[in-house]
């Protein structure tokens, strides 16, 4: 029987246990149990309970009351405001998560200087670096003069009496992993520590309309490290990503109880810190020369954005007994399924062949309406047929082999257009009287035959000119 009062954490997922075991039943990971000592009821908890409202009974609201949209802190970094939903909500708690040198402290710095000048009192405090180390990138980042208050600390404790004494708008945590409270006797980092740490902040966050950003750091299998409760305490969860290699920065909404999950903040970095990449359409395109086989540029939408960007395919013969599928900036799964359909039904043999399939540019895509593009440049490679250099590429493809309408086509192609793209590869459905030419399919067949016979005509005649052969002359 567990001690009274000791409960049984998982330094893995999180999960408790009332009782100890070499297994966690939830994960099944082997010793990974730690006691924890029985939290006590938050004190927020106890008194908000406590109070008369509470005591009087449940009360019901209904819905029919005016409520005002919640006030936002801008802090003037528009690709991240954009992506928070319009800005910082007071009293919300940002998780903020992403590799070991993707960026998260520079993009945190840049965000709180550029709140801090425009008037929001804004605190800085790093459990990972020494003040003269933020300073000095602060400095180099010629963000030197905005009045930011910068701390090094990784005592709990300090840091919310800190923050009850010196009130604040915008408090950067970097990071939630370094924080330990000495309530419990777990080391900083473990679950249990980290746990603690996030419910401490975002309770601090609610009593006092400070808003606090977590800096969190992500573990090898993707996951914000140790725990994902973690996620379930904050407003909003942001992944900060980057390909190695390329300078370019993503931020995306996993989680916004503000907002929409579905927008990025684009950003470059570079050597004065990040920059912000306001017109991302055309970032992710191979520049000049003759498009080569089996590379198709998708007319994508980002959240409210469109983005072009190029699919690159590449079929080969295998030596291996089970030929190789890596895909790069999109789902191996959806790829699966796309190879699936080209292969039952438009006659295409991938049986023995090693496949390639990359996103240009370090980008993700997860929209479904890219199947159209990664088939296209798949039947291209496979077919060495290059597409023309001015198509466009957009489609959602079903299990049948149906090619389907997408939303906001207009505006792909709008953004295609502006581009300087002059025609579309897309579903024959939902496009018609467009003024951009489609060569619309139904079937992914169609768009196989197209890619083999290089007919990227639009479907739509010239009635006037049939009949005019039988005038005189
Ligand atoms: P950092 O913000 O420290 O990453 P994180 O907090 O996510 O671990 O960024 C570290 C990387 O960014 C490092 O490899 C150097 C690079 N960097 C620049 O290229 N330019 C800059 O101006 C800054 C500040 C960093
Ligand atoms: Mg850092």
């Amino acid at each position: 029987m567990a001690r009274d009062g000791a409960l049984y954490v998982c330094q893995a997922c999180g999960a408790v246990h009332a009782k100890w075991a070499g297994q966690c039943s939830a994960c099944l990971g082997w010793n990974t149990l730690v006691e924890e000592a029985r939290a006590q009821t938050p004190p927020g908890a106890l008194t908000a309970s406590k109070s008369s409202k509470a005591r009087a009974g449940l009360a019901f609201e209904t819905l029919d009351v005016e409520t005002l949209p919640p006030p936002r802190i801008v802090t003037g970094v528009e690709e991240f405001d954009r992506v928070c939903g319009g800005g910082v909500v007071p009293g919300s708690a940002i998780l903020v998560g992403g590799d070991p040198g993707v960026g998260k402290s520079t993009l945190l710095m840049q965000v709180a200087a550029a709140a801090s000048l425009r008037g929001a009192r804004c605190a800085y405090i790093s459990g990972e670096e020494a003040i003269e180390q933020v300073r000095a990138r602060a400095q180099r980042m010629g963000l030197g003069h905005a009045p930011v208050k910068l701390a090094a600390e990784t005592a709990l404790r300090d840091i919310v009496e800190g923050l009850k004494r010196d009130r604040f708008d915008l408090v950067i945590i970097d990071s939630i992993q370094t924080l330990w409270s000495d309530q419990h006797e777990a080391g900083p980092g473990s679950v249990t520590q980290v746990r603690a740490a996030a419910g401490e902040l975002v309770r601090l966050a609610k009593k006092t309309g400070v808003a606090v950003v977590l800096v969190g750091h992500v573990t090898k299998d993707g996951q914000i490290a140790g725990p994902r409760v973690v996620e379930h305490m904050v407003d909003a969860v942001l992944a900060f990503e980057g390909e190695r290699g390329y300078p370019f920065r993503i931020l995306r909404g996993v989680k916004n109880r503000f907002g929409a999950t579905d927008e990025i903040g684009v950003f470059e970095m570079s050597d004065a810190g990040l920059r912000e990449v306001k017109n991302p359409s055309a970032l992710f395109l191979n520049e000049g020369g003759e498009r080569a086989s089996g590379a198709a540029v998708f007319a994508g939408i980002e959240g409210s954005r469109p983005v072009l960007v190029e699919f690159q395919a590449l079929v080969a013969p295998s030596a291996l007994g089970t030929p190789r599928r890596a895909v790069v900036g999109w789902d191996s799964g959806r790829l699966a399924m796309v190879l699936a359909v080209l292969e039952a039904r438009c006659g295409l043999g991938f049986g023995n062949k090693d496949i390639y399939l990359n996103v240009a540019g370090g980008l993700r895509i997860t929209e479904p309406a890219a199947d159209l593009a990664a088939a296209a440049a798949l039947a291209s490679s496979a077919l060495d047929q290059p597409l023309p250099q001015d198509c466009v590429v957009f489609g959602e493809v079903s299990l049948s082999g149906e090619v389907r309408a997408v939303s906001r086509m207009e505006m792909r192609m709008k953004e295609a257009a502006k581009l300087g793209f002059a025609r579309a590869l897309g579903p024959s459905s939902g496009t018609e009287g467009f003024s951009f030419p489609v060569a619309g399919v139904s079937k992914l067949a169609d768009a196989v035959r197209r890619v083999a016979e290089n007919d990227f005509q639009s479907a739509r005649k010239a009635p006037a000119v049939v009949g005019v052969r039988g005038g005189k002359g």
